[in-house]
């Protein structure tokens, strides 16, 4: 470098650094300073000024990361919102029971919601991918395992049900060019059984039917699962994890964000110091992790030696929870993004009015494609079809829940929601059932749970 060329250098870095410091809102690369809620969705303290999160889907532009994480935010405080009957928005929408036979009602007050045994992949018909260390069952410190529920939003259960996607048949003959719509909204739920209200600090809780579960021998293999028809027991459950997939504009991919708990989990470093086996991440019992956890320790499924107790609810080995993750971000090459979460989490411990069941959250981190597609299709199909967008990921580049994706944070090929719900070819675990090619509808486990399950009814002989 000349000296000239030197010193042009260096002025233009303290041009820059002026700029920094007299315009208060600008940060790196385009980023606000700090990356907060609009106070005015919070004027009313039952929430009722709560935007649909619909409407902001279209004003993302893909400037900032802050936006997403603000999209993130809005469609989470939105379907926390109570409705009706003390449930929450979101508990309200369409399961896929009630997609496959397009008989949700919008006015059906649903006495109890009834969950599924949230377990590794292995247990799941939709399985693609590589099993390995998936196999696990999340067992909370009171021995019970953590439950899931899984939901769609008005919009998306119009939308799937219009295009005849209620069914293999109509699955399969998706035009290539098939993209779910802006505003369309996935859900995911994970519920751990409690004792009392208060049990797991800050988690909205309800009654719920829990089956019980039954142990066979499966080619071999001892294995823990929910019998055909099972006795349902009535418990109280919490909310421990709130996954939400959003399509907003330009992101045919969707944004993929968490919520859980404030604290769910201890937060593991990134140093090589930090990770080292016989580190104690915690001093303290929570409800995922007894004290003086140890990094060797941390989220072990211990498939192999699990075993259920006689009641059919309760099993022997407890997980130790640990997030590998903080924010979901490899650090420090994902600091702008760290900052934004960090930020826009404590915006909204800030001004979350602490009536609403939102309150004691936080959002443990959003993903989506760098790449801005516009809505269109020749850039999508070029960018975005058939593949895993690991080259272009953004915002939380590593986001496990760690209540969800407790066993798979730091394995290489599934260590972000992305490598899973991709665009690739879907080849069912069930050889029998024919592959689908690739499709941006392929990233909805939902409907390709649909297609796997009606496929399945047709070829029962
Ligand atoms: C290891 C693979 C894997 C990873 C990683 C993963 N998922 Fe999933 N996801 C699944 C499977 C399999 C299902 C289907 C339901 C089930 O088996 O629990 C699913 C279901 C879902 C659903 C509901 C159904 C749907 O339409 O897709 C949502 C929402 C979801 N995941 C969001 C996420 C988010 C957000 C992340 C990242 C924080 C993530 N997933 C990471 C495998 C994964």
């Amino acid at each position: 470098m000349t000296s000239i060329s030197k010193s042009l250098a260096s002025s233009a870095l303290i041009t820059l650094i002026t700029f920094g410091a007299t315009t208060a809102n600008v940060a790196s690369a385009g980023e606000p300073a700090d990356c907060t809620l609009p106070s005015d969705w919070f004027t009313d303290p039952n929430g009722s000024d709560i935007p649909d999160p619909a409407e902001l889907a279209w004003e993302i532009n893909s400037q900032t990361k802050c936006q997403f994480h603000q999209w993130s935010w809005n469609a989470f405080l939105w379907a926390m919102q109570g409705v009706g009957d003390d449930l929450l928005r979101f508990e309200t929408f369409p399961t896929m029971e009630e997609t496959v036979n397009s008989n949700w009602n919008p006015k059906t007050v649903r006495e109890e919601v009834k969950l599924s045994l949230r377990a590794g992949k292995t247990d799941h018909p939709i399985d693609s991918i590589a099993q390995a260390g998936t196999s696990g069952i999340l067992v909370a410190q009171n021995n019970y395992p953590v439950y899931y529920s899984q939901h769609i939003n008005p919009q998306m259960f119009e939308d799937i049900a219009g295009q005849g996607w209620t069914n293999a048949a109509g699955i399969a003959a998706a035009p290539q060019d098939s993209l779910f719509e802006i505003g369309d909204v996935e859900y995911k739920a994970a519920w751990a059984v409690v004792s009392s209200e208060d049990d797991i600090p800050g988690a909205y809780t309800r009654m719920a039917s829990i089956p019980e579960l039954t142990s066979s021998t499966v080619a071999g293999t001892y294995t823990i699962h929910v019998p055909e028809n099972p006795t349902y027991n009535t418990k109280r459950v919490a909310l421990v994890g709130l996954h939400i997939v959003g399509w907003v504009n330009g992101h045919s991919e969707a944004v993929w964000a968490s919520f859980s708990p404030k604290e769910i989990a201890p937060i593991v470093g990134q140093t090589k110091d930090d990770r080292k086996p016989d580190n104690v991440v915690t001093e303290t019992a929570g409800p995922f992790i007894a004290a003086g956890t140890t990094v060797a320790d941390c989220n072990q499924a211990q498939t192999p030696v699990q075993r259920l107790n006689d009641d059919g609810q309760t099993l022997k080995l407890t997980t130790q929870v640990c997030q590998m993750f903080e924010n979901g971000d490899r650090l420090p090459q994902d600091q702008v993004n760290n900052d934004s979460v960090n930020q826009v989490n404590a915006s909204a411990a800030e001004l979350v009015p602490s009536g609403l069941a939102a309150a004691g959250y936080s959002e443990v981190g959003a993903v989506w494609s760098n790449i801005d597609d516009e809505n269109e299709w020749s850039l999508i199909q070029q960018k975005k079809l058939n593949v895993t967008f690991q080259n272009q990921l953004t915002g939380s580049t590593v986001l496990s829940n760690p209540v969800i994706e407790t066993f798979t944070q730091t394995q290489a090929g599934a260590d972000n929601c992305l490598t899973c719900h991709n665009s690739l070819q879907f080849q069912p675990s069930n050889p029998s059932i024919d592959p689908l090619k690739p499709s941006m509808l392929n990233l909805s486990h939902f409907l390709m749970q649909i297609y796997v399950d009606t496929a399945k009814g047709v070829d029962k002989k």
